[in-house]
């Protein structure tokens, strides 16, 4: 199994190239199943995570064919409408494929995707909404299996903000007849772009962005081409090992102003930030004695603190002047990065969902192991600020969201090599 080692103390300095986003990358691929002609998407990451949903579309009978520009994925006929366990079980968010399915083919098999590291994450939106539009739905032999001669558009409000939930319905109510009004809906940069997909596939869809989304069905979709946006986790994680080490990097091809919450939580811990309509320069703040300063963060739903960078500013407080508070409020058991800090030297209680970090003078490299994507993602922030060397087990959490990682970490100056196995899958 593959690890990585990290020689810390080299602070991050040059220039990186921010890639697609997987979060609206995975749900624009199953928006391929919407339409009987071609869609074409630009600027896709090229991760493990994309590559399985890439798997699962074309055992369903999509054509998908890669090229410079990104990949284009031709849902002419659709043969199987089934996401089978074993993919599923590598990536919850096959289950954005259960609302494309229904919408298209009337009938769709998903496996329930099981519980997962960072907590129990069920699925009962999706299919409270889908039976909203009139599915009938039979949980059987571990499968959600869903049919619907036609959906019909209904008025839908969500009991808790989900992500996936609001896109799986989204892009179920683009073809369904009349309209679909979802309440309390997600308002992420990925469900954004994901309705800008829709819409130029011919959907008609008003409110994206904010909580009450309106999608009025139409008889069919057409295939277009359309460009992922920038991944704004992954613009945040190199943004905080850049100010963890005290370096200067800029992002290229990013989108600064989907990071606004990430933005201004990094310039309180004494980051000095500039953008422009593409980039962003981050120099490391840093007061008398080298350090940057303690902050207290509350994860939420979009704009608030996204909880896919909880574990990555977590490692920036270890080192910081003081005692930061850091609470989980969307996952339940999102703190398990803590226990492989604290091997790195650090000091944090956690009561709870919260997590107090006192800020101490140094991490001291060692080994620790990955246990979840984002989790990864931070314990490598760690193992850059630490001294000494860290090796890094279980990194193929890392592969799932993280496009060449360790490529772009040594562009920026970064001593961290992949041992153990094969390099990250490529394609
Ligand atoms: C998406 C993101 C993930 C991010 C998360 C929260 C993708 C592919 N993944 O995950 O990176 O961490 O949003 O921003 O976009 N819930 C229910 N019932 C449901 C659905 C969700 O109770 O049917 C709960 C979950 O357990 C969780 C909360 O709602 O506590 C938010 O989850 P959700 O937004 O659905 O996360 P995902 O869409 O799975």
């Amino acid at each position: 199994m593959d690890k990585l080692k990290i020689k810390g103390g080299q602070p991050l300095t040059g220039e990186v190239r921010i890639s697609g986003a997987k979060n609206a990358a995975l749900p624009e691929l199953c928006a391929a199943l919407l339409s009987a002609t071609p869609l074409v998407l630009h600027n896709r990451p090229q991760l493990n995570d994309v590559r399985t949903m890439e798997t699962l579309l074309s055992q369903m009978g999509v054509k998908i064919t890669h090229h410079d520009v990104g990949v284009t994925l031709d849902a002419a006929t659709i043969d199987w409408p089934l996401a089978p366990y074993e993919l599923v079980k590598t990536m919850r968010a096959s289950i954005l494929a259960l609302g494309p399915l229904l919408a298209r083919c009337g009938e769709a098999r998903v496996s329930m995707p099981g519980g997962c590291a960072i907590g129990l994450r069920p699925v009962d939106q999706h299919i409270k909404g889908l039976q909203a539009m009139g599915a009938v739905i039979d949980l059987e032999h571990g499968y959600i299996a869903a049919r619907a001669v036609k959906l019909k558009g209904t008025h839908f409000s969500f009991d808790v903000v989900s992500v996936t939930g609001t896109e799986n319905l989204l892009m179920a109510a683009t073809l369904a007849d009349g309209v679909t009004v979802l309440d309390n809906a997600a308002c992420e940069p990925e469900v954004v772009d994901l309705a800008r997909c829709l819409t130029a596939m011919g959907a008609k869809i008003r409110g994206a962005g904010t909580s009450r989304i309106e999608i009025e069905g139409v008889t069919a979709l057409h295939g277009v081409e359309h460009r992922i946006i920038p991944d704004r986790i992954e613009s945040g994680t190199f943004l905080a090992a850049a100010a963890a080490t005290r370096g200067e990097i800029v992002l290229r091809d990013a989108d600064a102003t989907i990071l606004d919450s990430v933005l201004d939580l990094l310039r309180c811990t004494g980051a000095h930030i500039e953008t422009t309509k593409d980039t962003i320069t981050l120099r490391g703040g840093n007061d008398a004695a080298g350090k940057s300063k303690a902050f207290d963060l509350v994860t939420a739903p979009y704009p608030g603190f996204p909880t896919d960078m909880q574990a990555q500013m977590m490692a920036l407080a270890t080192c910081a002047d003081g005692t930061s508070t850091l609470i989980e409020t969307i996952f339940e058991s999102r703190m398990m990065h803590v226990q492989e800090l604290k091997r790195l030297g650090a000091d944090i209680d956690v009561d709870g969902n919260t997590a107090r970090v006192r800020g101490v003078s140094k991490l001291s490299g060692a080994t620790v192991m990955a246990t979840d994507l984002r989790a990864s993602a931070c314990l490598v922030i760690a193992g850059l600020m630490a001294e000494g060397e860290t090796t890094i087990d279980r990194i193929y959490h890392l592969d799932r969201g993280y496009e060449k990682i360790e490529e772009k970490l040594s562009g920026l100056g970064a001593s961290i090599q992949r041992v153990g196995g094969s390099a990250a899958a490529k394609g």
